[in-house]
């Protein structure tokens, strides 16, 4: 990794597993991090673990749950540090049973994708003026099954928690190709990417396995074990997207072997999806119709 010092990076969901190692990563390169958690308790423990002599780490409350926090999160960092390198989407939720956002919206559609589209679109106006600004988007696998249910997006009808954490992970890659193309057409230098992590090791099972109650799939996860790699090789993909000169905007990075599974980040193809220009525009239209309808607008609206 190239060395990152006078460099800010953003991570959502930074006090656990990849976005914690990607803190680590780039606190051991130079950058100053601020970490941005829904727990105020979890995230002071993080900069605790993560400090070391000269280090320039900082913790930010930031619930992706409600749009509120996340607008207030966004002034906070305006205010307080006045720029952003590299923002990190990482914080996500896998597979609850059906629960709402204080927004009254599904879960995983909320933290997932919409908190960070809102995030995302209020940090702009620092990033636009730094050198190099890039924006990763922490997708999954999961993509590959995924289905924008733009009939009952919100799973009112009809909620499978798998489902919706597949439509929220092809989401999260089919808003980083989208905001590639409008900032591109503005003549901005930011760029947008996303990178999956394969199969790692962090708090996103136990926690989805507490939540869910089901018996078979802890079995499965036990099955599952060698397949695994570690939080650590996990975040490889989304330092690569983070920081390697090659990487491009546009890009999709994840690991070279097992099918995406584990080991060294590579370009790697998007869901099939997510290449449909026209289902890209729909989400945005309707992420910015829902964080409007939540007093919470996408500014700048980058149309
Ligand atoms: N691990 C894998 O195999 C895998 C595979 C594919 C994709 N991913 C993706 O990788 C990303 C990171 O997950 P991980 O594996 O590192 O899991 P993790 O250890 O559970 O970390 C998830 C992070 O997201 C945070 N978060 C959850 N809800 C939030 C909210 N409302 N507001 C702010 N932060 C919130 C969590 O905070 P708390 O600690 O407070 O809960 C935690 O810091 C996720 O986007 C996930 O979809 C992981």
């Amino acid at each position: 990794m190239p060395d990152q010092s006078g460099r800010v990076a953003l991570i959502t969901g930074a006090n656990s597993g990849l976005g914690l190692e990607t803190a680590r990563a780039l606190l051991a390169r130079g950058a100053t991090v601020l970490l941005a958690c829904r727990s105020r308790a979890r995230a002071e423990a993080a900069r605790k673990a993560l400090w070391t002599s000269g280090a320039s780490v900082d913790a930010i409350e930031l619930d992706l749950a409600s749009l509120a926090s996340v607008a207030a999160a966004a002034t906070r960092i305006t205010q307080d540090y006045g720029r952003v390198d590299l923002l990190i989407n990482n914080a996500g939720v896998m597979a609850p049973p059906r629960t709402l956002s204080s927004d009254g919206y599904e879960l995983q559609f909320a933290v997932n994708h919409l908190g960070h589209h809102l995030l995302t679109c209020r940090l702009l106006p620092l990033m636009q003026a730094q050198p190099d600004p890039r924006i990763v988007m922490v997708t999954s696998g999961a993509q590959y099954f995924g289905r924008l249910a733009f009939e009952d997006l919100q799973g009112e009808r009809r909620y499978d928690r798998w489902q919706a954490y597949g439509q929220s992970k092809l989401a999260n890659v089919m808003l980083a190709l989208e905001l590639q193309e409008r900032l591109a057409a503005g003549g901005s230098a930011v760029r947008a990417m996303a990178a999956h992590p394969g199969l790692a090791r962090t708090s996103l099972q136990p926690n989805s396995i507490a939540l869910s109650g089901s018996r078979l799939e802890p079995l499965l996860y036990r099955l599952m074990d060698p397949l695994f790699q570690s939080a650590a090789m996990g975040a490889l993909p989304q330092l690569f997207a983070a920081t390697a000169p090659e990487a491009i905007g546009g890009g999709h990075y994840g690991p070279s072997q097992l099918g995406g599974l584990k080991g060294w980040p590579v370009p790697v193809p998007v869901a099939a999806a997510a290449r449909d220009p026209q289902l890209r525009q729909r989400l945005w239209q309707v992420s910015a119709d829902l964080c409007a309808a939540a007093g919470q607008p996408l500014e700048p609206a980058l149309s």
